[in-house]
């Protein structure tokens, strides 16, 4: 077992996440319809991942993109050696993971590594002590290339104020507990609860608070651990950010939440003209999460020296490049209900028909009636298409599938052994679908087969796989996977196929 360091958890593994915005492809969609140049995810390019727990993320992206490179580091060893069975069952040879802790990654020299073009970092960032903060800082000073992206994800003031004093009392309460850091988390979280249904002001005035902790209840303390139990867990101020990367030659780019990005639809109404010529990045940016009431940011920072914006002639080209994909089912923790409330309006009608045929191009919808009058309006669409899980940004060129079968069969393996595991890799996106468990098995029945057209009804190909895997079966079977499944056919399967989740190539 690790010991914890820096106040941080090494007794507890996290648990396996993808967080979309991690994706080359997300990144530099999102960069474009912001006029900024980024990385070309279709080309051989260098990830890298700061505290990437087992690694999941980081093997789904390595699958999807088997023309680029993917390094992934955490202090943990237990998360390094499952992130390497990942690898290792999957073959990917595009994959390494590297124990270290952040201070180790600071005392490397320049030159000690190639630099990369995207780093990565989910939450961590806001659970490690200020001296983890400028080391991790200081690494991606030396190593991120010019022009290259970081994704940096945090909870923030001001709209997470109110969780300052319940974390402060969690963390109090599991200093207090005996037992293994797993039991001091229950206790601790049974205690707060306790105050909380007795009557605890602070709870009572904000009871959604109260509903959260105990939806925790039951759930694997590890998230607790992780996520609010860290010693230096600290909410951030955004400004106070944004200035920590500038001074360590990064500038605030956007958000990887489109919707942040409109302020039409980020902002209640009558703040945006107070805030529409704050130029200072994080003036506006603290300005704009104060008048939003933000709870978590989604970044996306560039290195400075080749941070320049595109040209509008060059930022046109690269919208008119764009081409999204429908998405067999939303992403889960992903559901931005700002989009998705957006691209219900009719204005979307005409370019939501053409993605229920499957594939849109931006060229095309500029040329369409419904579009041409006005194409800049039709960027901010197609941003609020892929914010809302409805649509994804297609790779210009397909990367090989192969190395992503090789990953979803383990995964699908793993699921139906019964391994919490919620998504596979997609190569035409160069990321990952959400997916759920009866779509695996069905996965592993079509894989199986070894032909995508045999005869017999796919939820009693999918139950037949579950079962040669699982010891535990659901009592009603065949009516939960052909309920499950009853659209899989016609509206899964066909995505999968083009976007080669399922394929009859073979590794
Ligand atoms: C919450 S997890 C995020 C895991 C993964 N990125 C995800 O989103 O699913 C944060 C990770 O950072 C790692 N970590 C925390 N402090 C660290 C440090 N000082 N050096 C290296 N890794 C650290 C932890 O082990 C943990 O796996």
């Amino acid at each position: 077992m690790q010991s914890d360091i820096d106040g941080y958890t090494g007794e507890v593994g996290y648990a396996e996440y993808f967080h979309r915005g991690t994706a080359p492809a997300w990144l530099h969609f999102v960069a474009s319809g912001l006029g900024r140049s980024a990385p070309d995810p279709s080309r051989p390019y260098r990830w890298c991942e700061l505290g990437c727990g087992p690694g999941l993320g980081a093997a789904l992206l390595a699958a999807a993109n088997p023309h680029a490179s993917f390094h992934a580091v955490d202090f943990n060893p237990e998360h390094i050696s499952v992130g390497r069975s990942w690898a290792c069952s999957a073959g990917l040879s595009n994959l390494s993971f590297q124990q270290s802790s952040f201070s180790d990654l600071a005392q490397m020299a320049a030159g000690q590594s190639e630099p990369y073009d995207y780093i990565v970092l989910t939450g961590v960032y806001a659970w490690v002590s200020p001296a983890n903060q400028q080391a991790i800082r200081t690494f991606i000073q030396r190593f991120l290339a010019p022009g290259g992206l970081v994704y940096l994800s945090y909870p923030c003031f001001p709209g997470m104020a109110e969780m300052v004093p319940v974390r402060n009392l969690l963390y109090e309460y599991a200093q207090a507990a005996q037992g293994s850091a797993s039991q001091r988390a229950a206790t601790a979280l049974a205690q707060v609860r306790a105050l909380g249904h007795a009557g605890a002001a602070h709870l009572a005035k904000y009871p959604d608070l109260l509903k959260a902790l105990d939806q925790l209840d039951g759930r694997d303390p590890a998230y607790l651990l992780h996520d609010l139990l860290s010693e230096h867990w600290q909410v951030q101020h955004v400004g106070q950010v944004v200035r920590g990367w500038e001074s360590s030659s990064c500038c605030w780019l956007g958000s990887a939440q489109p919707a942040d990005n409109i302020d039409a639809i980020a902002l209640p109404a009558q703040t945006e003209v107070l805030l529409a010529d704050l130029s200072v990045p994080a003036l506006r940016e603290s300005a704009k999460a104060f008048a939003s009431n933000q709870t978590l940011r989604h970044d996306i920072y560039q290195q400075v020296a080749r941070a320049a914006r595109l040209t509008s002639s060059a930022h046109r080209q690269a919208l008119l490049r764009q081409r999204l994909h429908a998405l067999p089912m939303p992403h889960d923790q992903a559901t931005d209900d700002r989009a998705v409330a957006a691209i219900a309006q009719p204005y979307f009608h005409p370019v939501r028909q053409a993605l229920a045929r499957g594939a849109i191009g931006y060229e095309q919808c500029a040329a369409s009636s419904a579009y041409a009058a006005d194409p800049g309006k039709l960027n901010a669409a197609f941003q609020l298409l892929v914010g809302s899980g409805v649509a994804h940004p297609l790779l210009e060129l397909a990367p090989d599938p192969r190395p992503a079968q090789s990953l979803n069969l383990a995964l699908c393996q793993a699921a139906l052994k019964g391994r919490p595991i919620q998504w596979l890799a997609a190569p035409a996106l160069g990321s990952a679908l959400n997916t759920s468990l009866a779509q695996m098995a069905a996965w592993m029945a079509l894989h199986e087969k070894g032909s995508v057209s045999a005869t017999a009804p796919i939820a009693d190909r999918a139950w037949k796989a579950w079962r040669r895997f699982s010891a535990t079966l659901p009592v009603h079977p065949t009516a939960l996977f052909t309920d499950a499944l009853a659209n899989f056919e016609s509206e899964v399967l066909p995505i999968w196929l083009r976007l080669g989740v399922v394929s009859d190539q073979r590794p």
